[in-house]
Formats: structure tokens, sequence, C-alpha cells
């Protein structure tokens, strides 16, 4: 197999080398195309076929429906693993011994208090508040708290902004969910797993005690490990390119939350329940639904649906779907919902307009029917999405500034008026 690729324009014929990956991906590399061609680019909305980056965090193939974090299949983490030893693994390349993540997660709670003043912030938001724009604001407010974490780059600086980043984001999420509730603000346990701690922090009762349901761990600890990260998707590049104008690693992740709360990428997991609940208030008419999606004239997709990537089943959908069964079954939750969205995949996987376009069920299909088990409210699921995603955004964003990558800054095609004189104001 050839390592080089060739172009040809007007008569002339330009070489490039083209770079092969660990599992066998190609990419011809053009960093010398508009020196070599005088001024020429390439030109691919959405970055549909244009790689950012080398990296050695995750690995998809969506064609057969793989994914992989540091080459461990998502099925055996999901499986085996925990959260936190998903976090490490991510972020620093390895699966930690005992000694490592104990350290690690000791490292953790030594940074898990925030300054009290944060509460004046989280205080101006209404309730009504979308739990997103809160977080995005609070992630970035921490910056005024830890002024060394702004702008690290030796490997210990970068480790002390992370253990900071992963004790705090808990706490924040935590605190954006009573702040809705109208509960006074968690500080969580010291001596609970990191998920538990999450969960405590979440759910006590102020008169209550806190009573861990396994069940309830073990199923959000699954989920926060499906999802924290898919390569180069919409928020992570989001974080890789704010961080390569050496904006800080906080700075960087709140730019990440805001580009996940879209709802063509994260935000699909609260549109995803808003339109499962529409179709049970419409009496189940999935048809309405399946129709309003292929009509061009609509705007409404089937959210939760396709994906940028897998043209195959999203691997943790299927993981999902499963727990989602186990779950209500164990914790004796009959939800409607759920059958209304197995009815509306059946639908789709033998509709082909679906099928034409490879369009299958994505990780935001099922995780809401989960998270609304675990009682979290709808407009928090893509805070927990969030919260999954943050060490892949730590990983990426630690990648990209110890590999010293660029700024990133595209170029573009410029297609407006052309060079005209200035016209005062009285003669237009
Ligand atoms: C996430 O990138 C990642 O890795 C993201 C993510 C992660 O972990 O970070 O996996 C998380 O964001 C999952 C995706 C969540 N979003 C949704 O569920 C929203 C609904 N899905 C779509 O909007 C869409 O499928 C995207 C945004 C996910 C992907 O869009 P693409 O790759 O740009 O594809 P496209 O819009 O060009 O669609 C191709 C065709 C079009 O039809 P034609 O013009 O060819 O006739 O498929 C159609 C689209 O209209 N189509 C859909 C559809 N998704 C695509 N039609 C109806 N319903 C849908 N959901």
């Amino acid at each position: 197999m050839s390592d080089k690729a060739t172009l040809e324009y007007n008569g002339k014929k330009y070489e490039f080398p083209v770079i092969e990956g660990t599992e066998n991906e190609l990419a011809i590399d053009i960093k010398t195309l508009r020196s070599v061609t005088n001024g020429m680019i390439t030109i691919d909305p959405g970055y549909k076929n244009t790689g950012s980056c080398e990296s050695a965090i995750t690995f998809l193939d969506g064609e057969k429906g793989i994914l992989r974090y540091r080459g461990y299949s998502i099925e055996e983490l999901a499986e085996k693993a925990d959260f936190l030893e998903v976090a490490y693994l991510l972020i620093f390349g390895e699966l930690p011994n005992k000694e490592q993540l104990a350290k690690f997660h000791d490292d953790i709670k030594e940074e898990s208090h925030i300054d009290e003043e944060m509460k004046k912030i989280l205080d101006a938001f209404p309730k009504s508040a979308h739990p997103m724009g809160v977080l995005t604001s609070l992630t970035s407010a921490l910056i005024a708290f830890n002024p060394i974490s702004v702008n690290v780059s030796s490997e210990e600086a970068m480790y002390h902004a992370i253990v900071r980043i992963l004790a705090k984001f808990p706490v924040l999420v935590a605190w954006t969910l009573r702040k809705k509730k109208g509960l006074p603000l968690d500080y969580g346990d010291d001596s609970l797993g990191y998920v538990e701690n999450f969960h405590k922090m979440m759910f006590k009762r102020p008169n209550k005690e806190y009573t861990k349901n396994e069940i309830v761990i073990e199923a959000l600890d699954k989920l926060l490990i499906l999802h924290a990260d898919h390569e180069q998707n919409c928020s992570t590049s989001t974080v890789r390119i704010v961080g390569s104008s050496h904006a800080g690693l906080f700075a960087s992740l709140s730019a990440g939350i805001a580009a996940l709360w879209g709802p063509l990428h994260g935000g699909a997991n609260q549109a995803v329940l808003e339109m499962l609940e529409a179709i049970e208030a419409d009496g189940g008419d999935t048809k309405k639904y399946m129709a309003k999606a292929k009509d061009k004239e609509d705007p409404f997709r089937l959210m939760g649906f396709g994906h940028r990537v897998y043209k195959n089943f999203d691997p943790r959908a299927r993981i999902i779907k499963k727990a989602a069964d186990g779950v209500l079954g164990d914790l004796g939750i009959e939800d409607p919902i759920l059958e209304i969205a197995k009815g509306l995949e059946k639908e789709a996987l033998e509709d082909k307009y679906f099928v034409d376009r490879k369009l299958y069920p994505n990780v935001d299909f099922y995780s809401g029917i989960i998270y609304r088990a675990l009682g979290i409210p709808t407009d928090m699921f893509t805070v927990m999405f969030a919260m999954g995603r943050l060490p892949g955004w730590i990983a990426q964003w630690r990648e990209m500034r110890l590999r010293k990558e660029p700024i990133g800054r595209p170029r573009q095609v410029y297609i407006g008026e052309n060079e005209r004189p200035f016209v005062s104001v009285d003669l237009r």
C-alpha cells in the first residue's frame, strides 16, 4: 500500500504523505497543501472527512460499532470497571493499580471543597435557569477561585488542576440540582466511593439518613463510564480548540459544556425524553412522529437516532437499553415510556428512510429512561452527560497540551463582496 497520495490540478501533480494509525485508519497529511499549491485549501463543513489530530485515547469504528478507551472495549469497561478507574485510564493511559487508584481518589478528596463565595454566584440564578447554563457558568467561575489552575503547562501543575476539577465538578453538578429543588447544598462524605458520594450530594434529604441503593449506584456508575469519552465529537473538539489557545483547563471545560448543551449533541438525551413524553401524550402514536422525522419540510428529527460516526448500532445504546430493562425491573418501576421507546426503535429499524441512511439509536436514546428511574429531572440529563464526559474532556485537553499542538485556526473560502469604495451616509 502506498504511503503517498497524489493530487492533480491544472496539469500539476502534488504528493502528500499518507499516515496510518494503529487501527489501520489512513489519512492524507495535507500540512503543506497551501504552500505547495500557492494557496489552495480543502473545505469540509462539519469536518465529516477531516481529522483534527492524532490521538491515543479513544478508538471508534462506526461501521462495526466498536468503541474502546485506551484499547479496552466499552463492553468490558462497563461490565468490570468503575468510573474513577476509567477516568484514570482515559487521562493517564493505563488502568491504575490499587495504590495508584487510592492515591488518585485521596488527592481528589483533598480538593472537594468549594469556596463559599461560589454559593453567591449560584444564588444569583433563578430556579428556572437551565442547569447546563448554570453548570457552564459555575465551571468558568471556578477559575477565579483557583487562579493557579488557569494556565498550566507542566505535567505536575496539570495533575493538580485535574484532581481539582474532578473533585469540584460533582459538587457543582449536585448543587445545580439542589438549587432547582430548593434543597440545602450538601458537601457529601469523603468516606464514600466517588460515584456514591456524587449520588449522596445530589439526593441526600436534609432530614433523613442517606442510604446507599446498590442498584442505583451501579447504574449511575455504568452510565458515567458509557459517556466518558468519544474521540473528536463536537464538545471534545471545542475543549481541544479552546485549550489550544492556552486557555486553562477550567475555561476549556466550560466551553465544552456549552457545546454539549445543543440538542443535536448532548442535549439530545433531554430532547428524547420530551419526544417520548409527547408521543405518550399523543396516545402513543409513533407513526405520526416517524412521518414528521421523514418530512423534509418538518424540522423535527427523531431524537436519539443517527450519528456522525456510527452507521451501525451505537455500542453504548445496546448496553444502556439492556441496563434500562434491568434497572427498571430491579427498582420495580413500570415506565410506559420504555415500551414506547422500544416500539419506536423497532419501527425505525424497519423503515426504509432510516435503514437507507443507516440511522440507529445512539447513546442518548435510552439513557434518559434510566436517569428518570434514578429520580433525575429531565433538564438535568445533559448535566449528567457532562459529568460522564468530564474525564474524556480532561484526557483530550491534556493530550493536546502535552503534544504541544498548534492553536486551532481553520481557514475559509471567502464568498462575500469584492473590494468596493466607502460611500458616506448622506449618499446611501
Ligand atoms: C451525541 O459525535 C459524537 O460522538 C456525539 C456523541 C458523543 O458521545 O459525544 O455520540 C453524542 O451527540 C449523539 C447524537 C445525539 N443527537 C441526536 O440524537 C439528534 C438527532 N440526530 C441527528 O440530528 C443527526 O443524526 C446527528 C446530528 C447526530 C448526525 O448528523 P449528521 O452526521 O450531520 O448527519 P446529517 O444531518 O447529514 O443526516 C444525514 C441524513 C439527512 O437526510 P438526507 O439529507 O440525506 O435526506 O439523515 C437524516 C438527515 O435529515 N437524519 C435524520 C436524523 N438524523 C439524520 N432524519 C431524521 N431523524 C434523525 N435523527
